[in-house]
C-alpha cells in the first residue's frame, strides 16, 4: 500500500522563526515514528496560506499565528489578518482540516475566547518550544481523523480466524471453496467477501439496529465529517432513508409538500407515512426533456398557503447537477416550523469542495439523506442519513429505522461507509479539485468535437427557475446530441458495442454523464475519442420524437395511503374496440403509474383520473419508444390500470 503524504502549513510572519520552526518540527517528525507521511511547510502571509490552502490537496492540517502582521523593513507592523478571521476562512474553504493556534502564554485568555465558537482543534504556546509535543499532538489527532473504527474491527475479527458457528449459512465461505458446483462464485468474489460476511451473533463488530461501540464510534465520525449533529449508516440505500424520515416526521393525514418529481421512493414512503401530500410541479425544460426543480416561487407560495404542514422535501442537486439556492428555502420553511428535508442522493460529496457548497445542512437543512454509493467509495445501497433537527426524535427514529432495517446487514457495506468517510475527510478536495478538472477538460472536448454540445447552466434551465439562483454541479455533464445523426438509443448502443462506455441517463435528445472520484483521465480520453469518431461519420441529422408532457397533476380525492390499501378493480386502459376506455375517466387510482423514464408518477394513489391522463397513457403504451411503464397491472394481455371500486370511494374519508 501507498504511503500517504500529509502537510501540515504553519503561518508565521516572521521568516526567520518560521525557518526555526519548520527545522525542528521536520527533524521531530522524522526521528519520531511517522506512519502518515507528515511534513511541515511554512508561509508567512494570511493571503500565502489561503492560497496553499486552495492549491494543496495533501494539506491535512494548518498551525497559524494568532496574528499575523506585515513587517516593513523591521520598522512598521501592519496587522494582516487575525487568527479568528483567518481560522474562518479556512474553515469556510476546507471544514476538514485540523486547525491549531501558536499562541504566546500572556494573551492565552484574550485568543482562547475570540476562537471560543470556531473549530479550533488546539493551541500550542510558541515559548516553549515543544516541537516534539506539537508534533505528536498533530500525528495523533490526523491519525484520529483516518481512523476507521468499523472497518478496523471488522478486519481485526477476519483476521483472529474464529471458528464460526453462526450465520451466514456459508460460513466464511466453507461451504463454496472446493465446491465441484460453485466454487467458481467463490473465486470471483475473492475470499474476504466471505470471511468479512458476519452477522450481529459477533458482539465486537456492534449492532446497527442498536449501536454503541465501533458502529456508533464510525457513524459520529461521519457526522463529524459532514457537519451534522447526528448521522446514520443506511444499508437499503436512500429509498428507504427517505421513508424512515418520513415515518419519523409525519402521522397519517399530516401535510407533507413535496416535489412532484421527487424520486419514487418518495412517493413510497407517502403511503407508508399516510401522509396527505402537496404536490409542487417542478419546471420543465421541453426543448430538452428534462424535469428541473421546483420554481421557488411554487415553494414558497404553498409554504405560504400550508403553514400547517410538518415538513417539505426536495431533491438537491438533481439527476441533472440542478441544485437549490437552498437557504432562503429553509429560512422560509423554518419560519412556519416545518421541517426540510433534502434528498442528496447525487451530493453527497458536496461538504469536500468548496465548489459545492453550501450543502443542504450547511444551507439549514434538518435531514439530509445522501446515497454515498452513487458518488463516493462505498458499495451499493450504502448511505447516510444525516439529522440537524434541534426537535430529533431518537426513539421514534430509531423504531423506524429499525422497522426498515434488516436484522443482518450486509457489514461489507457498513465498512465501506466508514472507508468512503474517511476518504473524503483525507483527500476528498484532491479528489474533488481533480474531478472538476477532469469535468472542465471533458466539455471542452465534447464541444470541440462539433456535433455534441454540453449543455450550460442558462439552457439547462426550464424559464421559469432562471432567476432563481440554481447552480449546476459540473460534474453532471448533459450533453445535447440532435446534430449527432443517431437517436439516443442508437447513439446508446453504438458507445456500449463500439466503444464499450455505458452512460448515465438519457432524454429523447441529450445524454448525461456522471463524473465521481473514480473517473480518471483515460476515461476520459476514450469517451472523447468515441465521441470525436462518430461526430467524423458526419451523419445527417434526423429528427428526433419528443417525450410528451407528462399531464399537470388533476386532484388528490384521498390520502394514497388509503387508497392503496383499499383494494379496488384493474379496469382496462382500451375497450374492446381497443379505443381508449372512457370509463376510466372519474375514477380513482389505486396505484402510483411511473413511466420511466422520467419516472415522474402520472398518477398516485387517490389521485382522480381524467381524460388527459387516460389518453397520455395509451399514447405511452401505443408508441414505439421502449418505455417502461410502472403501475399498470395486465389481465392476460389487456393493460389496466387499479382504481378504487364505487363502494370504496363511498367508504373512504375525502380530502377536504
Ligand atoms: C433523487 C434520488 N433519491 C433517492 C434515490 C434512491 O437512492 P438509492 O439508490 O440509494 O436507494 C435515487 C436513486 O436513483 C434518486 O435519484
Amino acid at each position: 500500500m501507498r504511503k500517504p503524504v500529509s502537510r501540515v502549513l504553519v503561518i508565521n510572519d516572521e521568516p526567520l522563526v518560521l525557518k526555526e520552526f519548520l527545522r525542528s518540527l521536520n527533524a521531530a517528525a522524522r526521528s519520531l515514528d511517522n506512519p502518515l507521511g507528515i511534513v511541515f511547510t511554512g508561509v508567512t502571509t494570511a493571503k500565502q496560506a489561503l492560497a496553499a490552502i486552495e492549491e494543496d490537496g495533501d494539506l491535512q492540517a494548518v498551525v497559524v499565528d494568532d496574528k499575523l502582521y506585515t513587517i516593513n523593513g523591521g520598522k512598521s507592523r501592519k496587522l494582516q489578518m487575525s487568527a479568528l478571521e483567518l481560522v474562518q476562512r479556512v474553515t469556510r474553504l476546507r471544514p476538514e482540516l485540523d486547525v491549531y493556534i501558536l499562541i504566546a502564554q500572556e494573551q492565552e485568555d484574550e485568543v482562547v475566547d475570540a476562537l471560543f465558537a470556531e473549530a479550533v482543534d488546539g493551541y500550542f504556546y510558541r515559548e516553549e518550544k515543544d516541537y516534539r509535543g506539537i508534533y505528536r499532538i498533530v500525528n495523533a489527532q490526523i491519525q484520529e481523523k483516518a481512523r476507521t473504527p468499523f472497518y478496523d474491527q471488522l478486519k481485526n475479527y477476519v483476521w483472529m480466524a474464529k471458528d464460526s458457528w453462526h450465520t451466514p449459512g456459508h460460513s466464511s465461505g466453507e461451504s463454496l471453496r472446493n465446491d465441484p458446483w460453485v466454487s467458481d462464485f467463490y473465486e470471483f468474489m475473492g475470499e474476504h467477501i466471505f470471511d468479512a460476511d458476519l452477522s450481529v451473533s459477533v458482539p465486537m463488530l456492534d449492532s446497527l439496529m442498536e449501536p454503541r461501540g465501533v458502529i456508533a464510534e464510525a457513524q459520529a465520525m461521519a457526522a463529524k465529517a459532514f457537519g451534522a449533529r447526528r448521522t446514520f449508516f443506511a444499508t437499503n440505500g436512500t429509498s428507504t432513508a427517505n421513508k424512515v424520515i418520513f415515518q419519523t416526521l409525519l402521522a397519517p393525514g399530516e401535510k407533507l409538500l413535496l416535489d412532484r418529481n421527487c424520486h419514487k421512493s418518495v412517493h413510497h414512503g407517502v403511503v407508508l407515512s399516510g401522509a396527505h401530500p402537496i404536490y409542487l410541479n417542478s419546471s420543465v425544460n421541453r426543448k430538452y426533456g428534462l424535469y428541473g426543480p421546483v420554481p421557488k416561487r411554487t415553494i414558497f407560495e404553498a409554504i405560504e398557503a400550508h403553514p400547517d404542514a410538518e415538513a417539505l422535501i426536495l431533491t438537491s442537486c438533481t439527476y441533472d447537477g440542478l441544485r437549490y439556492d437552498l437557504p432562503a428555502i429553509v429560512e422560509a420553511a423554518h419560519e412556519k416550523g416545518i421541517k426540510v428535508i433534502i434528498d442528496e442522493a447525487w451530493y453527497g460529496f458536496a461538504r469536500f469542495h468548496p465548489e459545492f457548497r453550501p450543502t443542504a445542512l450547511e444551507a439549514g437543512a434538518d435531514y439530509a439523506t445522501q446515497s454515498t454509493h452513487k458518488v463516493m467509495s462505498a458499495f451499493s445501497q450504502a448511505s447516510m442519513i444525516h439529522v440537524n433537527d434541534p426537535q430529533f426524535n431518537e426513539h421514534i427514529f430509531r423504531e423506524n429505522f429499525n422497522m426498515h432495517t434488516s436484522t443482518s446487514p450486509q457489514y461489507a457495506m457498513i465498512a465501506s461507509l466508514d472507508v468512503a468517510r474517511k476518504q473524503m475527510m483525507m483527500e476528498g478536495y484532491k479528489l474533488l479539485t481533480r474531478t472538476l478538472a477532469l469535468a472542465q477538460e471533458l466539455r471542452k472536448q465534447i464541444d470541440s468535437t462539433g456535433v455534441f454540445r454540453v449543455l450550460a447552466l442558462e439552457e439547462l434551465l426550464p424559464e421559469e427557475v432562471r432567476h432563481d439562483g440554481i447552480r449546476l454541479d459540473p460534474t453532471k455533464v448533459t450533453v445535447d446530441i440532435s446534430r449527432s445523426g443517431y437517436t439516443v438509443e442508437e447513439l446508446q448502443r453504438e458507445l456500449f458495442d463500439r466503444f464499450n462506455i455505458q452512460v448515465e441517463k438519457s432524454t429523447f435528445n441529450t445524454l448525461t454523464l456522471l463524473l465521481t472520484i473514480g473517473t480518471t483521465r483515460s476515461k476520459v480520453s476514450r469517451l472523447y475519442d468515441a465521441l470525436m469518431r462518430i461526430a467524423r461519420e458526419g451523419r445527417a441529422p434526423q429528427r428526433l420524437y419528443q417525450f410528451p408532457d407528462i399531464p399537470e397533476f388533476t386532484k388528490l380525492r384521498f390520502l394514497p395511503r388509503d387508497a392503496y390499501y383499499a383494494g379496488g378493480e384493474a379496469v382496462p386502459l382500451l375497450d374492446e374496440k381497443d379505443n381508449v376506455n372512457r370509463a376510466l375517466v372519474d375514477r380513482v387510482c389505486a396505484d402510483q403509474i411511473t413511466p420511466y423514464p422520467p419516472g415522474i408518477p402520472v398518477l398516485v394513489p387517490g389521485q382522480q383520473i381524467t381524460r388527459t391522463v387516460v389518453d397520455f397513457l395509451v399514447g405511452l403504451l401505443r408508441s414505439q419508444k421502449r418505455v417502461e411503464m410502472h403501475g399498470i397491472v395486465y389481465d392476460g394481455y389487456l393493460p389496466c390500470l387499479r382504481v378504487l371500486k364505487p363502494g370504496e370511494e363511498k367508504s373512504l374519508k375525502k380530502i377536504g
